[in-house]
């Protein structure tokens, strides 16, 4: 009997499958999306501390996107199940999204340019915009993780995403 497995990967190459095995990042845990069966699988840069937009380069270096949502369930599922993890940690953690307005609760965009559609659960008192730069967005360490505006320049820990998606499995005997 020979097995002859076909599959597409959508968004990342085998190749990019490979490099992840290599990086230097902690795997931190995996969400299937049900609209679309894909699957994420989240990153954590551990002890490698970047700016916004050297972070952005590191995720992309392996193959994967510095972390962005595809939606409020996703989200909400990803503040509600790492609080653990992120608990002892450094306290901000870069995400994918930054601003054009800093200070605006709503005028903020993913890392593919679309704007965030759906309610941003700020930290308290945040956006505050103190810095009078605070153009990207992070995580603030919280119950459940919340966001907060941040400058860009800051060196932070920062979440990669690697997204797949296998289209098409068949297996010949
Ligand atoms: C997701 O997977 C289920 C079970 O394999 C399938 O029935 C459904 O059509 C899939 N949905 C999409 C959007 O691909
Ligand atoms: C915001 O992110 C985009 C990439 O998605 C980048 O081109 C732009 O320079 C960033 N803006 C700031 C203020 O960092």
């Amino acid at each position: 009997m020979k097995l002859i497995l076909l599959f597409t990967l959508c968004f990342a190459s085998s190749i990019q499958l490979e490099a992840q095995e290599n990086h230097p990042f902690e795997h931190i845990g995996t969400y299937e999306a049900s609209n679309d069966n894909s699957t994420k699988e989240y990153f954590y840069s551990g002890d490698i501390y970047a700016s916004w937009m050297k972070a952005m380069e590191l995720c992309e270096l392996f193959g994967m996107k510095l972390l962005t949502f595809d939606d409020a369930k996703e989200d909400e599922n990803f503040r509600k199940s790492f609080v653990s993890f992120f608990a002892n940690r450094e306290a901000f953690i870069y995400i994918g999204a930054n601003t054009t307005q800093p200070g605006s609760r709503t005028e903020w965009n993913w890392i593919n340019g679309e704007k965030i559609n759906f309610d941003i659960k700020w930290g308290e008192k945040q956006p505050d915009e103190s810095s009078k730069e605070e153009f990207c967005l992070t995580f603030d360490e919280n119950d459940p993780l919340v966001y907060h505006d941040m400058g860009c320049k800051d060196v932070l820990p920062f979440v990669c995403k690697e997204s797949w998606k296998i289209k098409n499995i068949k297996v010949k005997e």
